[in-house]
């Protein structure tokens, strides 16, 4: 990494068991919080760093997106989320995150193309679907099959070849919606559609997910505009878990797919793209239930429960999720201009879901730790709103993080600095002892 020296200050650390003192110099980055390099710090002091979960460590250096979480401020390539939402598109904003520039008209033309053209699945692909069981979650199937491609596409594992790179990165954006849509077909009894050239990113996706060989399926522009929205805000969030898996997994050089593979396996935990789903499991739960909205807040404070409010916190937001902001008043607009999208039960879960946020907000809980809703809070409504099925939200948000992934990815491995990931231990366990023989244990 290179280090601009005329910007770069020190710190001091001093071990005060035996008086040695290390200077270390500080990176200046381009915007957020100052960071140590600590990379001779071993070297000169015998010592390491303990930080489970990388709260304050940063593994790498990018330059595709930035977040502070005390303004609550998302920002793709220095462009606010804000705006990209408002102005952008999917597939423009892939392109932003993949090559760094807002494209002209002629490149987000070409982009289209080849993101388009590439959007067919490998008929052999296609059989690894009838392989799975048939109520596998989509989540599964989409590893697994996102996983198969690495079998498929040899001439793209030249993974120091920029060009080789790039080409991978659009074959896995473009093929994602038909696996993603595909894995929904199959885990539902339904037959596969086949993409369309004459429509968008997320256009081509409503329609293989719900066209029928009976009931042609007419995609509805605020449907259509809704998702666009959706896609945009989880396009990419820096070094998060799914991420940084994606990151660690190919740091030994591994084929991008089984990577990208790895990363989906890792945004369907709960505590991360996972979250989606549980927030709609937690809201119907509290319908159905005879239990007060006070109570599951009194359960979720509650240390000897490992129940938490689905939708709140963040590792990074500490004031607000911006991408939640949004999607907020997405989910309103929703609700009064479609009055057929959003049925009475959707209703009933958005009103719940907004007497939740009011009370978590106000509860001292909840306030002293910095709790807001995070983006699946309401990402799940609006889906549900719109059609998608539940099961399907994590995939969605797989389909979009994708361009995250491989860009991240793509930024890597052409960095000529970066190195195989291989953090280090605490080591709590025994110290060296002699084996035991089977008779005197
Ligand atoms: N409900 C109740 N308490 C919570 C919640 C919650 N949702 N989130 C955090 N806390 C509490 C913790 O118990 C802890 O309390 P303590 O200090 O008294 O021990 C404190 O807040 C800090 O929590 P941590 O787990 O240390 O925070 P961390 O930054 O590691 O975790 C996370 C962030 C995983 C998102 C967490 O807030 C959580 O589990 N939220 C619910 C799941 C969720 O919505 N995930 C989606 C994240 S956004 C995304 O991935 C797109």
């Amino acid at each position: 990494m290179s280090t601009d020296k005329d910007r770069v200050n020190t710190v001091t650390i001093t071990d005060n068991q035996t008086g040695n003192s290390i200077e270390l110099d500080i990176i200046e980055p381009t915007q957020g919080d100052r960071i140590i390099d600590i990379q001779s710090l071993h070297n000169k002091l015998g010592l390491f760093t303990y930080d489970p979960g990388f709260t304050v460590t940063a593994s790498c250096w990018s330059k595709i997106t930035y977040l502070d979480g005390e303004k609550g401020e998302l920002q793709y390539r220095g462009y606010p989320i804000e705006q990209l939402v408002e102005e952008s598109s999917f597939i423009e904003t892939a392109f932003l995150l993949l090559c760094g520039h807002l494209p002209s008209q002629s490149e987000l033309d070409e982009f289209s193309v080849e993101i388009t053209k590439d959007s067919l699945l490998q008929e052999e692909i296609k059989r690894f679907f009838s392989g799975f069981h048939s109520n596998a979650h989509p989540m599964a199937i989409m590893v697994g099959v996102v996983g198969a491609l690495s079998a498929f596409y040899h001439k793209y594992l030249d993974i120091h070849d920029p060009i080789n790179r790039k080409d991978a990165a659009k074959l896995l954006i473009a093929k994602m919606p038909t696996i993603a849509a595909w894995s929904y077909r199959y885990a539902n009894g339904l037959p596969f559609v086949y993409p369309r050239h004459d429509y968008t990113y997320v256009e081509n996706f409503l329609h293989m997910m719900f066209d029928l060989p009976t009931d042609k399926y007419i995609v509805d522009p605020l449907i259509a505009q809704a998702l666009e929205v959706i896609m945009i805000s989880h396009a990419d969030h820096e070094q998060n878990a799914s991420t940084s898996t994606v990151r660690l997994a190919s740091s030994s050089e591994a084929n991008p797919f089984a990577s990208v593979a790895a990363g989906i396996a890792s945004l369907w935990g709960p505590a991360h793209g996972g979250a989606n789903e549980a927030v709609i499991r937690m809201l119907q739960d509290m319908m159905s239930s005879e239990k007060s909205i006070e109570s599951y807040i009194e359960r979720a404070k509650d240390k000897s429960d490992s129940f938490r409010l689905m939708g709140f916190g963040h590792r990074i937001y500490k004031n607000y999720d911006p991408r939640a902001k949004i999607i907020r008043k997405l989910c309103h607009r929703i609700g009064s201009e479609s009055e057929s999208a959003l049925s009475v039960e959707n209703k009933k879960l958005l009103d719940m879901a907004l007497k939740l946020e009011g009370m978590a907000l106000a509860d001292e809980y909840f306030i002293k730790r910095k709790l807001y809703p995070n983006v699946d809070f309401y990402s799940g409504i609006i889906m549900l709103s719109i059609g998608i099925p539940l099961n399907m939200f994590t995939v969605i948000f797989a389909m979009a993080r994708t361009v995250g992934w491989v860009s991240q990815w793509n930024e890597m491995m052409g960095d000529d600095s970066s190195k195989i990931s291989r953090p280090r231990q605490c080591y709590l366990g025994a110290t060296k002892r002699d084996y035991i023989p089977m008779d005197e244990r």
